[in-house]
């Protein structure tokens, strides 16, 4: 088994998560996985980082697919006896000029954003070994959308006490109320990507949170984030920053140094903690 240190970034063949292999790369004290759902995408993108002189790594992973997540899992366990650092990237969403129905945008853009990324905590956060960095690639957007939500929601959504299975409950409830063109009046904001990322902030509040609870001698500490509004074919050219510019907040995070005691279970954007 090795004992080299080892990085891993979900959804990195392009955007942020390509710019964030590339820093680690050139940052980070052990072996940097590149994964992607597509292995030709995948082994593309790590081409073009060799050609830069960097050597990342390349293992498949598809959120959306727990055999996918599970084997990721297995050869971690098996090559590193764990990880120290993941970078939970990967997401999608709907254009907003797409014309698919919002039901079906709210289902798919969940089961990636939200269910995908939580199955892949599941699964890789008990093999995070100790001084371990969990980086959450959320949004703000999900600020914005907990402004739209019903007090009663907002109130869930900030509690100290919520449950990952309560949160569960309410990102299901969410899908199943667009299908009955009941959302707005459940009190959900009509954005669906909103609401996912709703869900990875708080996801990463009640991680951190049991984290304190279970392994508080382990010293791993673990934050959702806003890249910002970054040029990628998610957000389009007119975005303000590079996807070099976009990396540093989720890197800065993924590289916060043994010695520091936070920030934890918090959401930040540019490197500062914002309220929730
Ligand atoms: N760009 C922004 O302004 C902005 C702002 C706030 C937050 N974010 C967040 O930042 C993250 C990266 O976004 P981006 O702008 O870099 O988007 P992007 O260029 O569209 O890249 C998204 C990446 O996620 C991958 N992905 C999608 N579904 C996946 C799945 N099921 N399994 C594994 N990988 C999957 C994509 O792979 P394929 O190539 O195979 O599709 C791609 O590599 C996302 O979580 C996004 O929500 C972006």
């Amino acid at each position: 088994m090795s004992s080299t240190p080892v990085a891993v970034v979900t959804g990195a063949n392009k955007g942020i998560g390509f710019a964030i292999v590339r820093a680690l790369c050139k940052q980070f004290p052990g072996d940097v996985y590149l994964t992607a759902r597509d292995p030709g995408r995948g082994q593309e993108a790590v081409a073009k980082l060799q050609e830069e002189g960097l050597h990342p790594l390349f293992h498949q992973l598809d959120v959306d697919d727990l055999q996918s997540i599970r084997a990721l899992r297995d050869f971690l366990k098996e090559k590193y006896g764990g990880l120290n650092v993941l970078v939970n990237n990967a997401g999608i969403a709907f254009k907003v000029l797409d014309t698919t129905p919002f039901a079906v945008q709210a289902e798919v853009t969940l089961k990636t954003n939200f269910f995908g990324t939580r199955n892949v905590c599941t699964e890789l956060l008990p093999l995070v070994k100790p001084y371990g960095r969990v980086v959450n690639v959320s949004s703000m957007v999900s600020s914005s959308a907990l402004a739209s939500c019903s007090q009663e929601l907002q109130q869930k959504f900030r509690s100290d006490t919520i449950t990952e299975e309560e949160l569960v409950k309410l990102m299901t409830k969410f899908v199943e109320d667009t299908k009955k063109s009941a959302h707005e009046k459940e009190g959900w904001p009509n954005t669906a990507y909103g609401v996912s990322k709703i869900g990875v902030t708080v996801l990463s509040r009640i991680q951190a949170r049991m984290l304190n609870e279970k392994r508080k001698g382990d010293h791993i500490l673990l934050n959702a984030c806003c890249p910002g509004w970054v040029r990628t074919d998610m957000a389009g050219p007119k975005a303000t920053k590079s996807p070099d510019e976009g990396a540093e907040t989720p890197v800065y995070l993924a590289l916060l140094p043994a010695d520091a005691d936070g920030p934890h279970g918090q959401f930040l954007s540019n490197k500062t903690v914002r309220s929730w």
